[in-house]
């Protein structure tokens, strides 16, 4: 392929996730977005297609009536010249190390807020995991036909609270059933509310700008009057948009809206289009590479499993960091050196999915496999190379695993090995004795993982206490010291399902003891895959 066509491939990708507290509207405006790609032809489809899916797959039962959305998806579409990935995160906080790992692959975010709620804990976590890769984040304030805060308010807590600079890309026009619509800042537009409209968005009246006359005929005298009295204050007060501190994760367009009405939706979009980066160079061991370079490279920060119960394979989810995949594109997996032709990897259309002919940097493939994708992997074109910043967490909740029927101890490792291989959980080996310790970030995975071991391996279990409270991976540069601290902790000590050495404290005070007398030992909290 010409290098000018893979440069205007990548130009015109776009591949985001949206962050949001559960029940400011993530859904909703996802549906929204799809509707604009056109890739569901009726709002309420994502739903009624994840219904359908949950109907199908038992474990789902906990997500459903739990209410909440365990597992992510990608979904990609097309809309004003340029290609979206949007990428889907779980909710949950008990899900935070999946959702960490998802916004490695993605290139912006979407920040979600309830115009009457503000920031809640939830979005301030998902943020901060933003903050730390300076990925840039547009705001959306959702339910603006509701009764919602001051926008300034708004605003002012966005700032002081993330400590992020605000500008805002549109502007409120009265609340609640006041409501009206906005007007747009960026593009000087009226965008009206047609309450009865629907799922069709209004073009929006351009406008010469506040001053308008035509405002004054199509909103009432006295939201007229505030409106301009406001965007007064907003350019006396808040800097302008600046892309390059956008694109540097430093400050944040906000835009207003209501998803449900699918009011200031397509602002948003535009906004994404125009200003939202296309692919960034990735960062691997030794140096970054470049989304136009020919050769393809990327890396799985997802691996899931049943998602169509009628094959148990697993699917990894692969970012494309450079170059043009075509289908049968032989890859080499990094981690053990093999080549895979990649015949059927999927591409995640909103609709369906359908196999990948053709992918450029920035989309996501569904590559099925039976396990030998693992997340953090690095695929290539054949250069020596490996993605980093894919990492592990230590778990924070540790338990065993009671079988009813003790039998079935072989099947009940191979089904936590797979977990630890999707990164569901990590499951750690002691290094005496056959208990095995599975350990987690939420407890509610814990359900998640029983639900599962029943649905999909037929085994029973209960998961119960096993007396640690936290685990560290242990690395020494010098063996005679890592040895004599093997020797001395044995009973402590297991390995993960990698091999890598971790060890199981019971508590604070022994880990502190631990690290006191071997000072030599490094005890890691997080660890890169692979
Ligand atoms: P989530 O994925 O972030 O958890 O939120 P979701 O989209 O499911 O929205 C949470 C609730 O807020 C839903 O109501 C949804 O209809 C409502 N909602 C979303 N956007 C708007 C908006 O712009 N204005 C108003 N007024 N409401 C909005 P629900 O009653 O919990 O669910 P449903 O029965 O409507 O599906």
């Amino acid at each position: 392929m010409p290098a000018n066509i893979l440069e205007e491939e990548v130009r015109k990708r776009r591949t985001f996730a949206i962050i949001a507290h559960p029940d400011a509207g993530k859904t909703t405006l996802t549906e929204k977005l799809l509707l604009f790609g056109g890739a569901i032809q009726m709002a309420g489809a994502v739903k009624a297609r994840g219904e359908q899916r949950r109907a199908r797959s038992d474990w789902m039962k906990v997500e459903r009536e739990r209410g909440i959305s365990v597992t992510a998806s990608v979904m990609n579409f097309d809309y004003a010249g340029r290609t979206f990935n949007l990428v889907d995160t779980p909710g949950h906080e008990d899900f935070s190390e999946d959702t960490y790992r998802t916004l490695t692959a993605v290139d912006s975010a979407v920040m979600v807020i309830d115009a009457a709620k503000g920031i809640e804990s939830q979005t301030r976590k998902l943020f901060e995991v933003c903050r730390l890769r300076d990925v840039p984040i547009a705001t959306f304030v959702n339910k603006m036909d509701r009764e919602a805060r001051d926008p300034f308010e708004l605003m002012d807590e966005i700032e002081s609270d993330l400590q992020l600079e605000v500008t805002p890309a549109s502007w409120p026009i009265g609340s609640g059933s006041e409501f009206k619509g906005c007007y747009d800042l960026i593009r000087d537009r009226l965008i009206l509310m047609d309450r009865r409209q629907g799922d069709v968005a209004s073009e929006g009246i351009v406008c010469t700008g506040v001053d308008d006359p035509r405002i004054d005929e199509l909103v009432p005298a006295d939201l007229a009057a505030k409106l301009r009295e406001d965007v007064e204050m907003i350019r006396g007060l808040c800097p302008p948009f600046d892309l390059e501190t956008y694109r540097a994760g430093h400050q944040t367009p906000v835009f207003f809206g209501s998803a449900i009405n699918n009011f200031g939706v397509r602002e948003l979009l535009l906004g994404l289009a125009e200003y939202a980066p296309p692919p960034r160079p990735q960062k691997a061991d030794g140096r970054a590479v470049e989304p136009v370079e020919g050769k393809v490279t990327g890396f799985v920060f997802k691996v899931q499993a049943n998602m169509d119960p009628n094959h148990r394979d697993r699917i990894a989810f692969f970012r494309l960091c450079s170059g043009h995949f075509r289908r049968g594109t032989k890859l080499k997996h990094m981690r053990s050196g093999k080549l895979l032709a990649v015949n059927n990897a999927v591409l995640f259309l909103a609709r369906d999915r359908e196999l990948a002919e053709d992918a450029f940097p920035g989309d996501i493939i569904g590559i099925p496999n039976h396990g030998t994708l693992r997340i953090g992997d690095t695929l290539t074109e054949g250069e020596e190379l490996r993605y980093t910043g894919v990492p592990s967490f230590a778990p924070e909740l540790l338990q065993r695993v009671r079988l009813d029927d003790p039998m079935k101890v072989k099947h009940l490792r191979k089904a936590l090995e797979h977990f630890a291989e999707e990164g569901a959980s990590q499951v750690f080996k002691p290094l005496v004795g056959a208990d095995w310790v599975v350990g987690v970030v939420g407890p509610l995975q814990f359900e998640v993982l029983a639900a599962r071991l029943e649905a999909e391996y037929d085994l029973k279990a209960r998961f119960e206490t096993a007396g640690y409270d936290s685990a560290r991976w242990v690395e020494c540069d010098d063996p005679v010291k890592l040895k004599s601290f093997v020797d001395s902790r044995r009973a402590d000590l297991a390995e993960d399902h990698d091999g890598a050495l971790v060890y199981l404290a019971r508590n604070g005070w022994q880990l502190n003891r631990a690290q006191e007398d071997f000072p030599e030992i490094r005890f890691m909290k997080t660890r890169e895959q692979n």
